[in-house]
């Protein structure tokens, strides 16, 4: 996969994801196929092409998807340069930028896929949870373009398409499998019993992985963002150095608990300054990240032997960590189950992921109607349709 990069004056990174053939994401020639078919309307197997946006947090992004999988355009515009100095997301500063960006990632998101809106079948947006200051900018911008072209609008819930970033590579992957969501914000062991149908089998009782990441990081001074630091660390450090807790919960054995880690390395930390020793971050690092690991792949391939599912697979940004994606591999590999997991730049924000869940909801008949607001804390799983045109 090529990342096409460039840095604006702002300090906001502008990036185009473009394909090669394992990618899934679809090339020069398959493009120009796409958009021969594009303009044809959405009946039963007529391709369908779905112009997708995000900004539910500190990423804007928008990309052309077409039948839920191939993507033909996939543009990311990151704001985390400007949220470093202040060691996390500023939310105001989110939307303003947002506001700022979101028509020229839509454009180049277009001109990338070799579309025009003419060509859209379906406008999809993340509408929740997130920051709702940021997720209305997409639902604006969707909205808007949904009413001016007279296209259908289909509003996705952001950790549904985490779990569809899955499909994009892997072909053959449909449910029912396990998935294993690990971000920012949340933690959950999920069966996808069919498209957009989630049992929730586990979830953290306090902070998310991604969370526990960034919080570490920050205490062992590697700043923000966490989760990637910790992981380059870690790579230099020796995961035995400590022993951090694991949690198990008795009566919830697919439940995470990160907090009492967390204060693990908290307290070890004040030990080290008060006793003057000096504090070895990559150490440090590789033993919290073990910790991590461990707990969230012992239980997604306990998971998936007793609940009967021979694949898994992870999403969320933390899903992009070498290490759990390497124990993850080895775990699955001796115990028969297939393993799926995105492409770092997949397992991010990006917009690719919601016209992937998208499909499948519009093929299911799922349409929002123009009054479609921002969800900050939308459930996972429980169907919401106060937003449906057609309940
Ligand atoms: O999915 P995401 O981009 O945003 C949310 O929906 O929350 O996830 C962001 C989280 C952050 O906490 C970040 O530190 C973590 O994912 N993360 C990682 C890695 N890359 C991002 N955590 C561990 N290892 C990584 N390589
Ligand atoms: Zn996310």
């Amino acid at each position: 996969m090529q990342i096409d990069k460039n840095v604006e004056n702002d300090g906001v990174i502008f990036m185009s994801i473009k394909g090669d053939d394992k990618s899934g994401v679809e090339t020069g020639a398959t493009r120009a196929a796409a958009s021969d078919s594009a303009g044809s309307s959405a009946s039963e197997g007529a391709d369908v092409t779905i112009l997708a946006i995000e900004s539910s947090c500190d990423e804007t992004a928008a990309a052309v998807v077409r039948n839920g999988r191939e993507v033909l355009s996939n543009i990311i515009s990151s704001q985390i340069a400007l949220h470093t100095i202040y060691g996390g997301v500023v939310p105001e500063i989110a939307s303003r930028k947002h506001v700022e960006k979101i028509n020229g990632c839509i454009r180049a998101a277009l001109s990338e896929a070799g579309v025009t809106l003419e060509d859209i079948d379906v406008v999809a947006v993340t509408y929740g949870p997130g920051l709702v200051g940021a997720l209305l900018v997409g639902v604006s911008a969707a909205k808007a373009i949904s009413f001016a072209q007279n296209k259908p609008l289909v509003g996705v819930h952001h950790i549904e398409g985490h779990i569809s970033a899955n499909f994009i590579e892997n072909k053959d992957l449909e449910p029912p499998f396990v998935c294993l969501v690990v971000s920012g914000g949340h933690s959950h062991l999920v069966v996808v019993k069919d498209y957009g149908e989630y049992e929730i089998i586990g979830q953290t009782r306090d902070d998310a992985a991604g969370e526990a990441f960034d919080k570490v990081a920050r205490a062992i001074g590697l700043g923000y963002p966490g989760g990637p630091k910790i992981d380059k660390a870690a790579k230099e450090g020796n995961p035995d150095a400590f022993t951090f807790p694991q949690a198990q919960i008795p009566d919830a054995e697919y439940d995470f608990s990160f907090s009492g880690l967390k204060s693990s390395v908290l307290n070890y930390i004040n030990q080290a300054k008060m006793q003057g020793q000096e504090l070895d971050q990559a150490d440090v690092a590789a033993s919290f990240q073990k910790a991590v690991v461990e707990v969230l792949v012992s239980h997604a391939i306990k998971a998936c032997k007793e609940y009967g599912y021979d694949k898994l697979a992870i999403a969320g940004g933390v899903a992009s960590n070498t290490g759990l994606r390497e124990l993850m591999e080895k775990e699955c590999a001796s115990n028969g189950i297939r393993f799926y997991r995105p492409s770092p730049v997949l397992c991010t924000d990006n917009a690719a992921m919601i016209g992937a869940a998208a499909y499948y909801e519009y093929k299911k008949g799922v349409r929002f109607g123009l009054d479609m607001n921002a969800v900050p804390n939308l459930p996972l799983g429980d169907r919401e349709r106060r937003f449906h045109a057609n309940h």
